[in-house]
């Protein structure tokens, strides 16, 4: 039986998309059990809707308090049979109910090199802004296990880009955008497959 993942996500989806590339081809050996957003208007929506991909919305005002959101969220994914949750692009934090739930199961992508550039209000091109004013001369991508705060999770694999010296933030978004689409389906591979052990802070990845 293949693995079922459950995609939470809040835009455009392009690293749904090279996940989901990879999953056709046979290589992730795995298949979309939900795409999760919450955002009515994403665009990925256009893209489970052609696929034929289970997809809810769930947004948290039509729930009466956080507790009911995210024990709604959890009882969803469950629904769906997920064994896994990939989160591309989603931009609300994952209740402690789902998180203990689905421990070391729960992957995110960061376009920046962790610890630095994360955490609330560090996303989209806003990242790619401070990283810019801080002079520094690379960034890059994080793949890193979730827990309860935005980026703070054990990182399991980074991949360095060269800023160059006229970068614009669209331009260093580009070209990071590039590598997350590459390493993001590498790395979900490595999961489903078994490959990725964690001790403590230290994760590694067999081949
Ligand atoms: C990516 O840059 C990812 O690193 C971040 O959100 C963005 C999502 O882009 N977490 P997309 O929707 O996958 O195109």
């Amino acid at each position: 039986m293949h693995k079922r993942i459950a995609v939470f996500l809040s835009g455009r989806g392009s690293n749904f998309q090279s996940i989901l590339k990879q999953i056709k081809k046979g290589i992730i050996k795995a298949e979309i059990s939900v795409v999760i957003t919450d955002n009515p208007n994403a665009g990925a929506l256009a893209i489970t809707e052609k696929e034929n991909i289970s997809s809810e919305v769930i947004i948290r005002k039509d729930f009466k308090n956080i507790k009911a959101y995210n024990n709604y969220i959890l009882k969803t994914i469950k629904k769906y049979k997920s064994d896994f949750i990939v989160l591309a692009g989603y931009l609300k934090i994952i209740g402690s109910n789902i998180v203990k739930a689905y421990k070391d199961k729960i992957i995110n992508i960061h376009p920046a090199l962790l610890p630095l550039f994360g955490g609330k209000g560090m996303y989209g091109i806003n990242v790619h802004k401070a990283v810019l004013e801080s002079g520094m001369k690379v960034s890059g991508v994080t793949v890193h296990f979730v827990d309860e705060t935005y980026d703070t999770g054990t990182v399991i694999a980074q991949v360095a880009v060269k800023v160059e010296n006229n970068d614009t933030p669209e331009e260093l978004a580009h070209r990071i955008l590039k590598c997350e689409h590459k390493i993001y389906p590498y790395v979900v591979k490595k999961l489903i497959d078994g490959k990725i052990k964690r001790k403590g802070r230290k994760v590694y990845i067999r081949p």
